[in-house]
């Protein structure tokens, strides 16, 4: 037997690539803490380091002003949540990053889930919710989706974003996968207008997730009571990070190592999606043509026989987990009766392992026929 183990269940980047960025993130901090000085060391900077955030305005189009730039993309939602009136309405994708789930609960926010369709979310469904239910917010992840990995088509995400501004409920489209695309296409980018949408995205994957650093736009208006709770939570951010990665993308050296990153993924992706398609073709949704994830519902497998399946996957080397935790929690009944769903992370597996890992899940799944 192949006693190669291969784990799932680890949404990070590939080793190649950090090992890869090492140099340029050492002499990065280096230059930052020189050339900054006492201001990338001193309390201050709440909303993030103004250099960053006028970089990051200038890319998306707004004043810098409207730019929160903080402790990676979880971060600045998650301060986000804590920004709203207590017991909010926070609608999400039917499954969707289960961190962000669990936090909005933690606040005591309510969620509701949306249906989604390889096309995006189901609009039908979407309007009749927002009407029926009034919520606060609707969060999004509409590039390279987690966990499905599908991306949104671009009316889809218009037609969204007009049901909340015309319902008046916010818009958190979270992006932190948009540049993460191996098929060769770019995705569009998303307008900002005076109302939103929120966006929010994170330079863990891009960069790295030590380095901890993410950002989000939030209409004018809104600035100033979000920045109180910012000051209140945790003052300021990591700021020599921050100097570092504006010095990163101003050399254009951020944007060479996006173009590094692609390449790297994409053979993964090809694995991937070929693996699924000749061991899965009836259960797997849908050609990945970026990010880190995909899912895998095994409709034989049920609660009852859900920790045999796991532990007979790990005796072959295979790593997985239900992603319970990741569905909303009104879907969640009825995902489980569909069987058991897992999400798998794929950019720090080689092709090979891929391959490997996938062909252990299906023997595991005959074996449970
Ligand atoms: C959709 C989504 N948003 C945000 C994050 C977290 O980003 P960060 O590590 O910058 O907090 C992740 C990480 O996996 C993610 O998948």
């Amino acid at each position: 037997m192949n006693k190669q183990s291969v784990n799932f269940l680890r949404g990070v980047p590939a080793r190649e690539a950090l090992e890869k960025i090492v140099p340029a993130v050492s002499k990065g901090y280096e230059t930052a803490v020189l050339k900054y000085g006492t201001e990338v060391l001193q309390y201050g900077h709440f909303t993030g380091f103004k250099p960053l955030r006028e970089i990051i305005g200038s890319l998306h189009g707004v004043d810098a002003e409207r730019v929160v730039a903080g402790n990676g993309g979880l971060e600045v939602i998650s301060l986000f949540f804590k920004s709203l009136p207590k017991q909010s309405l926070i609608l999400v994708e039917e499954a969707s990053y289960d961190r962000v789930l669990l936090d909005a609960l933690r606040y005591g926010h309510r969620l509701a889930g949306v249906p989604l369709t390889c096309d995006g979310v189901d609009l039908d469904r979407f309007k009749e919710i927002v009407t029926r239910m009034n919520p606060a917010v609707f969060y999004g992840i509409p590039f390279h989706q987690n966990p499905f990995g599908i991306t949104y088509s671009r009316d889809n995400r218009k037609a969204v974003e007009e049901i909340c501004r015309e319902n008046g409920v916010v818009c958190l489209w979270d992006v932190c996968y948009q540049s993460l695309r191996y098929d060769g296409k770019a995705n569009d980018g998303i307008e900002i207008s005076d109302w939103g949408p929120v966006l929010a995205s994170s330079f863990t994957k891009t960069i790295s997730p030590g380095t901890k650093c993410g950002y989000i736009i939030v209409p004018a208006a809104y600035v100033n009571h979000f920045t109180q709770v910012i000051a209140n939570t945790r003052i300021n951010p990591n700021l020599p990070t921050q100097g570092l990665i504006a010095d990163f993308i101003q050399s254009g050296r951020y944007d060479e190592y996006l173009h590094y990153l692609t390449g790297l993924y994409r053979p993964r992706m090809e694995a991937l999606n070929h693996a699924l398609k000749t061991h899965f073709p009836e259960t797997s949704p849908q050609t990945v043509t970026g990010g880190f994830f995909a899912v895998l519902t095994f409709p034989r497998v049920g609660k009852e026989n859900e920790t045999a399946f796991v532990a007979s996957a790990r005796e072959k080397g295979v790593s997985i987990a239900p992603a319970w935790d990741a569905v909303a929690p009104d879907f969640r009944a009825d995902f489980k009766n569909k069987g058991l769903f897992i999400r798998l992370t794929f950019p720090a597996l080689d092709p090979e392992a891929l391959e490997l890992g996938i062909s252990k899940l299906k023997e595991t799944a005959d074996s449970f026929g």
